[in-house]
């Protein structure tokens, strides 16, 4: 995947004293080998990946309550950053319409964690959620850490071929009593290039 411009380890610092990375705009995409006519399977899509700062999460909720069930207001972002290291958000934006998202935290030292991913279902099938998790991947990569943890049901049967496709393994099992069913745990060993 093509990074033409500067990641987002290239810190800047707000007045608020707050050092995030620079909001970062990124042309991803079109590593792919051109496939099949775009009657038989949706075209990739070009998107730009945007890097929100951890406080601007209106887009990401309204992405989100399009994508998962239940509803989530913005609150209840802002609740699960407190204290996180590390949060990103990232967008994926289509001729500048949101269409995915992406959300991770740190979890421990050398390890991150991906919250969240989700892509509208119309846009789907089209390579946005593969461009956010290289872009996504990358950061961790050029912020230093090691791995990235994620967790999904069973019948997330998109994310589970996403990860599998994207060099996750499968590293356990772990039960969800919020939902009353098994997660499976998967981590990606982020190897250096
Ligand atoms: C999972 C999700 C983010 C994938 O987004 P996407 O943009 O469609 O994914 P991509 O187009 O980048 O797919 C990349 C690869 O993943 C696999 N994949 C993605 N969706 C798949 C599906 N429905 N069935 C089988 N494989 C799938 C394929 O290997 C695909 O490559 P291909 O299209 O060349 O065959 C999207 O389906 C989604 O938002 N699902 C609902 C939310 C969710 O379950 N999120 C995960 C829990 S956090």
């Amino acid at each position: 995947m093509p990074h033409k411009e500067s990641r987002p380890s290239n810190k800047t610092t707000r007045q608020d004293g707050w050092d995030r990375p620079s909001t970062y705009r990124e042309p991803v995409g079109g590593a792919r080998e051109p496939g099949p006519p775009a009657d038989e399977v949706a075209p990739m899509a070009d998107v730009i990946v945007d890097l929100l700062a951890p406080d601007d999460v209106s887009v990401v909720m309204h992405l989100y309550n399009q994508i998962f069930r239940p509803p989530r207001g913005e609150d209840d972002f802002l609740r699960r950053y407190l204290g996180r290291h590390n949060v990103i958000q990232m967008v994926a934006r289509l001729e500048g319409r949101a269409v995915g998202f992406v959300l991770g935290f740190e979890l421990k030292p050398r390890v991150f964690y991906l919250w969240f991913i989700g892509v509208l279902s119309a846009n789907r099938r089209q390579g946005i959620a593969s461009q956010l998790l290289d872009a996504f991947h990358h950061w961790a990569k050029d912020n230093d850490y090691e791995t990235v943890r994620c967790e999904c049901f069973n019948r997330q049967r998109a994310m589970l071929h996403l990860a599998l496709n994207n060099d996750y393994d499968v590293i356990g099992l772990r039960y969800d009593s919020d939902h009353g069913d098994n997660l499976i745990l998967l981590q990606k060993t982020l190897v250096a290039s």
